[in-house]
């Protein structure tokens, strides 16, 4: 097992560079499958999730490399049938169902289970799909999608918990080569959702209302090769940002999605934290800060403060003074590093889907043990405010989704060391 020796309580500061979106890159990464020609894709973070996505396109018939952070991608032939070891392993693969079924006319993937963070169903991804022309036959095993032909349709694609991200992917990728028009009620806006739309329009696709929740897509015959930056990673810059006022350190975030982060601004401002955006690079005043004012806050869809920096919010709201309310309405059961937290001297309290945390808190070292990729930057953020040693075990999960992590903490000063359990 992937463990990490952390020596809490020591200052941290300097400067970190953000890579580029994974929850950009995964959905790009499937859309290329729907042109035969090459696409080059830059920024892209070398993150486990990425290099099992590379690896399914590989296995449906790709040419693939990736060389730094630039990967190229060229589908020739397709199968409509992906490794499903590999597609098991990563719930993102639900992103290949649309640009599958649109490119072959057909779709097997197996059903995704719940995870970590709560139940993750896909009724809206086959509801939308069913619109477009899609016969849905669902077993034991999986979903299987068949469509002689896609057509446009208008989509209403909320749930209870709102909209959703990587089914706006799917009825964006489906309906770029159907026939006829779709619009699509009910989009998910967050900024990942923007760059696949630009992405798609620069394969040739014409989709309007681009960032706002409704997109009309005029089908096109067919897609062309593209060239396209991945945005940087607003989750990683986030989570720089509620580290730094933690461990009371200036740190300078460069290249940091500063037009993705105004929810997040937001709430460094109300808990009294200074920062200033030069360009790019967001400085954080974490020296700064004498006082770390309590937070009501909940995480919620795009512009609201993101679901994948609740946790560490959590992590941050331990050295408020007060108690915070951090209540989350996109996944209620995302609250696995409560537990971890507790074990540390963390005062929280847990009310439906929300988290009261008082503070502020000595934290103690403590065994922690990471049961997903945002709990597990959550453990390692108060790992680092503690003092003495931590023991973080299961950390591949963060493989998934921090670039370079630990060396970007060291960076800043971490005394935090992987090694084999
Ligand atoms: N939902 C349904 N039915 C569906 C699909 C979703 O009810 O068919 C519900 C979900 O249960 C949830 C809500 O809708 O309550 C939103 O889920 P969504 O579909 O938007 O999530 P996702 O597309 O599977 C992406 C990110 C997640 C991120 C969420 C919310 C990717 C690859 N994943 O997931 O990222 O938390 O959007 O912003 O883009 C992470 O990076 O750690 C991560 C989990």
């Amino acid at each position: 097992m992937q463990c990490v020796r952390i020596v809490g309580g020591r200052p941290l500061g300097g400067s970190v560079e953000i890579g580029g979106s994974k929850n950009a890159a995964l959905p790009i990464l499937a859309a290329s499958i729907l042109t035969d020609e090459r696409v080059l894709l830059h920024s892209v973070p070398r993150l486990d999730d990425v290099h099992l996505m590379l690896s399914i396109l590989k296995k449906l018939g790709g040419d693939v490399t990736l060389e730094g952070n630039s990967a190229t991608v060229r589908m020739g032939c397709v199968s409509a049938v992906p490794d499903f070891s590999a597609v098991c392993r990563m719930r993102a693969s639900i992103c290949l169902l649309g640009p599958l079924v649109a490119r072959c006319g057909e779709a097997v993937l197996p059903l995704p289970g719940g995870c970590a963070i709560g139940p993750r169903p896909i009724d809206l991804h086959l509801k939308g799909l069913q619109k477009l022309g899609c016969e849905v036959i669902q077993s034991k095993e999986g979903v299987r999608l068949r469509a002689k032909r896609l057509n446009g349709a208008r989509i209403f694609l909320a749930g209870k918990n709102g909209g959703t991200v990587t089914g706006t992917a799917n009825m964006l990728c489906a309906a770029a080569i159907a026939r006829g028009t779709t619009e699509i009620h009910f989009a998910a806006c967050e900024p990942e959702v923007v760059d696949l739309c630009k992405f798609l329009t620069g394969m040739g696709a014409k989709i309007y209302g681009i960032g706002s929740p409704i997109l009309t897509v005029d089908g096109v015959d067919s897609l062309r090769g593209a060239e396209h930056r991945l945005i940087a990673d607003r989750i990683q810059a986030g989570t720089f940002a509620l580290l730094a006022p933690m461990l009371r350190g200036d740190m300078a975030i460069k290249r940091a999605p500063i037009s993705h982060c105004a929810a997040l601004l937001d709430v460094l401002e109300r808990i009294g934290v200074p920062f200033s955006a030069d360009g790019d690079c967001l400085h954080i005043f974490g020296g700064k800060c004498d006082r770390l004012a309590a937070i009501d806050v909940s995480a919620m869809a795009y512009p609201g403060f993101p679901t994948d920096l609740q946790a560490a919010l959590c992590a941050l709201a331990t050295q408020c003074c007060g108690e915070s309310a951090i209540g989350e309405r996109i996944y209620e059961n995302r609250f696995g590093h409560l537990v971890g937290l507790r074990s540390m001297g963390a005062g929280i309290t847990l009310a439906g889907s929300t988290a009261r945390v008082v503070g502020p808190t000595k934290l103690a070292a403590a065994e922690l043990s990471v049961a997903d990729l945002r709990g597990g930057a959550c453990l390692c953020m108060a790992a680092l405010a503690a003092s003495g040693e931590s023991i973080v075990d299961s950390v591949h999960h963060m493989d998934r989704g921090y670039e370079q992590f630990e060396e970007k903490l060291r960076s800043i000063g971490a005394d935090i060391m992987r090694f084999e359990r």
